[in-house]
């Protein structure tokens, strides 16, 4: 299995680190602003505009053009650095998966004290600088944070004792100051000896796979009838990495990947299930192409019978990210989810117990295709594609669906939940609907209850928020739409 150990020798691990941490320290030393820094590369070539979503491809990295992550008070995207460092870690993907891990999170380097999150809709890892100024705010935040699609990762987790250790010492040997231009151009030279590390590799042999390559060994791997369970499941769980990509999506489908991803679907083992669905979705997020195989493939209808059937809840979890991914900007597959009784489906989850966890992540998807219909139709653009697509939407018949079936007090029911995070994203929700649910809401004495406790809670919150400095706090903001709802409601 780890022949990845005996191709990277110790000595290479160690220098790689070093480098990488070298170059880590030398952006902290840039600016007076904050002493943590974290790299990050934003070459525009090397992102490509897929629905508005970016995807690293696979080009090299050039040295030249690594640019400097300059963290602030607020959440961005930290982007992964392609190049050697990923190439380097995918070599080792089914050899030694800690290198790799290490790797990989260098690369994406966040070095501890900054605030990082995995955000699992986007697939993006944002980072920020903690608020140091103010402890209240700071648990304001974490409050914030507790959403439950945004995971919280300790950013002292991704990095080992040996690792804060070498950066401690490297930031003792290095204390240059002087001015940014000079510094920028100081960290364009550090980065010349990506080369000479490619080099290095290539001294060790080390042959780089391409991701084709790989993802025909794991496809393979799990295809076999030698293959033990948790070999496949294995297989699964790298695939996923893979797939992301747009470009190794369309490559999976090719080989046949998908067909047996939406095979595995209906395997007598929930472990199999959860990861072919966790594939799956990944496969699909912003993929055109493989929306389309895997709907004529037959996906939507088990991933519905996953979701209609008991099932654990990760199974599910994983279907309904599956699901979502599959119908996102694509009417087509909305309007058979429509028909196929998709949306009973969803709405019996919220009948069943255990399932507490998906009933936001429902919503969320409810608003995102409400929502993605409503700005089509309010764009003005009269492009032919865009009015095929005018079309499309409008053979879906989201919204009546969802006020026969009782969605309007599914959802305003949900504003009972304690997580700011979660009302937050009810409220949205309540708002989109208040167009269709007006009458439901006028009557509804429970939600006029709801509605005078929260604005009772964050009036509250809102006035310390503002004692504390906080202008447009994020209080305040859940205040005035829940203001603007009792208006609309009068
Ligand atoms: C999976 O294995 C079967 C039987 O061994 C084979 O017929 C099929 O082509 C394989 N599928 C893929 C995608 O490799
Ligand atoms: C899964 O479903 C397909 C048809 O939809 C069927 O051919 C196959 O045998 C099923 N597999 C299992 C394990 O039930
Ligand atoms: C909602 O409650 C307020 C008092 O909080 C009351 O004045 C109002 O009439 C109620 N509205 C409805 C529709 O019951």
């Amino acid at each position: 299995m780890s022949h990845c150990i005996g191709l990277l020798s110790i000595a290479a691990k160690f220098s790689l680190l070093v480098f990488l941490l070298s170059a880590v320290f030398l952006c902290s030393s840039l600016s007076d602003r904050n002493p943590e820094f974290a790299l990050t590369k934003t070459e525009e070539s090397d992102l490509k505009e897929e629905n508005g979503k970016e995807s690293v491809t696979e080009d090299d990295a050039d040295a030249e053009d690594l640019e400097v992550f300059y963290p602030t008070n607020w959440w961005q995207t930290v982007h992964p650095v392609p190049g050697p460092f990923h190439q380097a870690g995918r070599k080792c993907l089914d050899g030694d998966k800690l290198l790799f891990k290490s790797i990989f999170i260098l690369g994406q380097a966040i070095p501890a004290g900054l605030h990082v999150r995995l955000n699992l809709q986007t697939g993006e890892k944002e980072a920020k600088l903690p608020d140091s100024t103010n402890e209240k705010s700071d648990m304001k935040d974490q409050k914030k944070r507790k959403r439950l699609d945004k995971v919280d990762i300790d950013s002292n987790s991704f990095t080992s004792q040996e690792l804060k250790e070498a950066l401690a010492k490297l930031k003792e040997n290095e204390k240059t100051k002087s001015t940014m231009e000079a510094n920028l151009e100081d960290v364009r030279k550090r980065f010349r000896p990506i080369e000479e590390l490619k080099a290095e590799f290539e001294r060790l042999n080390m042959r780089i796979e391409t991701d084709y390559e790989i993802m025909v060994k794991l496809i393979n791997k799990f295809n076999s009838s030698d293959s033990m369970l948790d070999e496949k499941i294995a297989a699964l769980y790298d695939l996923e990495y893979y797939v992301h990509q747009v470009d190794n999506a369309k490559d999976f489908l090719s080989l046949g990947g998908l067909q047996l991803m939406i095979n595995a679907l209906n395997s007598t083992e929930a472990v199999m299930k959860e990861h072919a669905a966790f594939v799956l979705g990944a496969a699909l997020s912003s993929n055109p192409k493989v929306q389309i195989e895997a709907i004529e493939g037959g996906a939507l209808q088990k991933l519905l019978v996953i979701l209609a059937t008991e099932q654990p809840l990760a199974v599910k979890k994983k279907a309904l990210f599956a699901l979502s991914s599959m119908l996102r900007h694509f009417p087509y597959a909305q309007q058979q989810f429509l028909k196929l009784g998709g949306l009973q489906v969803l709405r019996n989850l919220f009948k069943e117990k255990g399932m507490e966890a998906l009933y936001v992540r429902v919503v969320t998807l409810l608003y995102d295709l409400i929502m993605e219909k409503m700005l089509l139709e309010g764009a003005q653009n009269n492009e032919d594609q865009m009015e095929e697509k005018v079309q499309q939407y409008s053979q879906v018949k989201l919204v009546p669906a969802v006020v026969e079936q009782g969605w309007c007090a599914i959802v305003s029911n949900l504003l009972a939940l304690p997580e700011h995070d979660t009302r937050e994203k009810v409220l949205k929700t309540v708002s989109v609907l208040m167009a269709f649910c007006k009458d439901r809401y006028r009557g509804d004495q429970h939600l006029n209850i709801t509605l005078s406790m929260l604005r009772s809670e964050y009036e509250e919150l809102a006035a310390e928020e503002q004692r504390e400095g906080d202008k447009d706090g994020y209080f305040k903001e859940l205040l005035g739409s829940i203001n603007t709802i009792i208006q609309e409601l009068r």
